[in-house]
């Protein structure tokens, strides 16, 4: 019997870690990693922050250097899409006619920024950050820019607001909610994030949009919003969110559901199919065993983790603690756990020396801890929140009771290893 083969569409981070987690599994067979873009497969998270200022290096970018790739005989296929599954005949088609047979199919197709729905959005000045030649187009236009206006006040908006605040710039963000990063921060965290970012200058309007963007002579020259105000800008940055890149898959005839919807093994509902990082809708036991679809570099490498251990036949489900961080200047947001819709806030540290943890409960079960330049907290909310229920609320509020040692407590006879973890019959090929 020849070797089986595995190609992987989509040379992002989840991408690339599962290529090198099936090799360090021992996975003997040909790897194909198909990307579209011309780079190496690279971190994201620097773009949006050192990368901007020239503080984090080119060269550290790479999820791994070129030799990596061939001493461990994973085939790059840079430059080239994935145009079509054909699923009767176990194929792919690339960009160009090229054709590659699998034996089991990896979508790694990640995610793409959302657009404002407007007239203005091709007018020179007009920006979204995803990849690294926005990243290198951004650092330039911020070098030049003296006014800019952010739409959005999630992650890519505040990070790079902050970075432009930093640089000298007018900047303003433009928050169509009540309350910045209303995705993944509570009320509260949210709050706090927004007084210390006007404290350092950034004006941050919120409940309010973008109605138009008005430009001279074919480059952007002002933002019109919803509340009738007109906001001058040389520079547009617009960060409103993403969504999954599904396309493929829906024309396989997979399902889709905010994401490729797959198991708690990433398999999708074709044996030979697997689906890993932004582009996946998940089952997922901190959200309540709901299907959530996570947008962050922990989902794109404990995903893949799992379906390698799947494909290599020592199935593991994928079962661990979502977590996110975020640079926003001089502030470190870290957050473990998902936890939007809890009922009850717990405030841990002191609020006036900048840092401090909010853990989020929702019926008394810890949900999330979002924490402030206190990554100690961060490190015990994703032990905590492994362990399951055993922090309350007094706990979690009293100063000097000692997390380190309640896990340690907890932590006999490895609860972290969920008692329901079972085998999964698909393995690769
Ligand atoms: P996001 O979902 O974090 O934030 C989008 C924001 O835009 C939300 O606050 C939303 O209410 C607001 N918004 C939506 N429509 C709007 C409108 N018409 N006018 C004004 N505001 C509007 O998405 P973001 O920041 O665009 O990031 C996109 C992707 O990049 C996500 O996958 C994110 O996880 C990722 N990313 C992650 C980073 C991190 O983990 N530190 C850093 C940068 C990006």
């Amino acid at each position: 019997m020849s070797t089986p083969t595995i190609v992987i569409a989509g040379a992002g981070q989840a991408g690339s870690r599962t290529a090198a987690s099936l090799r360090e599994l021992g996975f003997e067979g040909r790897v194909v990693l198909v990307g579209d873009e011309p780079h190496l497969p690279y971190q994201r998270p620097p773009l949006s922050k050192g990368h901007l200022t020239g503080a984090a290096a080119r060269d550290n970018l790479w999820l791994h250097p070129w030799t990596f790739y061939d001493h461990h005989e994973i085939e790059l296929r840079l430059s080239k899409r994935v145009n079509r599954i054909d699923r009767p005949n176990n194929r792919v088609e690339l960009a160009g006619g090229e054709i590659l047979d699998y034996d089991h199919l990896v979508l790694a197709l990640g995610a793409r920024n959302r657009t404002l729905p407007l007239d203005g959005n091709e007018l020179d000045g007009v920006v979204g950050l995803r990849n690294l030649a926005e990243a290198d187009d951004i650092r330039e236009r911020l070098a030049r820019a003296r006014r800019l206006v952010v739409v959005g006040g999630g992650f890519i908006g505040l990070e790079v607001a902050a970075t432009a605040v930093k640089l000298g710039l007018d900047a303003v963000v433009v928050e169509i909610a009540d309350q910045l990063m209303g995705r993944v921060l509570s009320a509260q965290m949210a709050g706090f994030v927004l007084d210390a970012h006007r404290a350092r200058g950034l004006r941050v309007e919120l409940g309010t949009s973008v109605t138009g963007l008005t430009g001279t002579a074919g480059r952007v020259s002002a933002v019109t919003t919803t509340d009738g105000r007109e906001f001058p800008a040389d520079m547009v940055l617009v960060g409103i969110g993403a969504a999954p890149n599904t396309n493929l898959a829906e024309d396989a005839g997979l399902r889709v559901d905010n994401g490729i919807v797959v198991d708690e093994y990433l398999a999708t509902d074709d044996a030979q199919i697997s689906a890993v990082g932004d582009c996946t809708s998940c089952p997922n036991r901190f959200a309540g065993g709901t299907r959530v679809r996570l947008e962050s570099v922990h989902n794109a490498t404990a995903q893949p983790r799992a379906l390698a251990a799947r494909l290599v036949g020592r199935p593991e489900l994928y079962d661990s603690v979502p977590w996110f961080w975020s640079d926003q200047g001089d502030l470190k947001l870290q957050i473990a756990g998902l936890g939007v819709q809890s009922s009850h806030a717990v405030l841990r540290g002191d609020v006036d020396s900048g840092r401090f943890s909010v853990f989020c409960f929702h019926d008394g079960v810890l949900r999330s801890v979002e924490s402030l330049n206190r990554p100690g907290d961060h490190m015990a909310a994703r032990k905590l929140l492994a362990l399951g229920n055993c922090l309350t609320p007094e706990q979690a509020r009293d100063p000097d009771f000692d997390l380190r040692a309640h896990i340690a407590a907890h932590s006999i006879g490895d609860p972290v290893v969920p008692a329901h973890r079972a085998t999964s019959p698909r393995a690769a090929g």
